[in-house]
């Protein structure tokens, strides 16, 4: 009996995995679009922002989203403004076809992956007051990144406006500024720190 279970079950996920395709989305205009219908719905959503390269750290948070929320999206973006040195961004790692594999295995419902130019049709002026909270540790050797966080994280939030956000508890001084920036532009929802070891 134990056994005929453990097949029924393997053939459940086998048939959820098969029938629950993701989107890879690149413009905000089809993002809102498939958002918009679950939201129509009531869905609650959850978002993992992301630059890409995927490892288990980010597995943990996704996992995370994906138990706690009826639709994850996940932001795969490699931003330009966080970064201070040309070549670091230059030489960032991208391996998009591997992420999309690693994120439909996760039942992941949306990928955004937007170009430069529809995240920044503009240049981003926006200057934000962290004080020091983004002047010590990281700040002070990266001068302008947790700016640049803001500017791409706040971006996100307001093209998902997702219910929960979720950031690996490890980079807690990005987690603490994006937790004050939330607070700072009084966005409603939550930030969840997650433990990624
Ligand atoms: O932690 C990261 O990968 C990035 O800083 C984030 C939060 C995705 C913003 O680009």
């Amino acid at each position: 009996m134990a056994r005929l279970f453990s097949i029924y079950g393997k053939y459940l996920v086998a048939l959820h995995s098969k029938f629950t395709s993701m989107t890879i989305i690149e413009t905000i205009a089809s993002l809102n679009d498939s958002l918009q219908t679950y939201r129509d719905q009531g869905k609650t959503i959850g978002l993992v922002p992301t630059m890409g390269a995927l490892h288990d750290g980010h597995g943990a948070l996704v996992r995370r989203c994906v138990a706690e929320n009826d639709v994850t999206v996940v932001s795969l973006f490699v931003n330009p403004t966080q970064f201070n040195n040309p070549d670091d961004l230059l030489h960032y790692p991208r391996t998009p076809e591997e992420d999309n594999r690693l994120l439909e295995a996760m039942n992941v419902d949306i990928v955004f992956a937007p170009t430069v130019d529809e995240m920044y049709p503009e240049p981003d002026k926006r200057v934000f007051e962290f004080g020091v909270l983004s002047e010590v540790m990281e700040g002070a050797f990266r001068p302008g990144h947790f700016n640049g966080v803001a500017q791409v994280v706040s971006k996100l939030f307001q093209f998902v406006r997702p219910n929960v956000a979720y950031f690996g508890e490890k980079d807690f001084q990005q987690l603490a500024i994006v937790k004050e920036m939330v607070k700072q532009l009084q966005l409603p929802l939550e930030v969840i720190g997650v433990a990624t070891v």
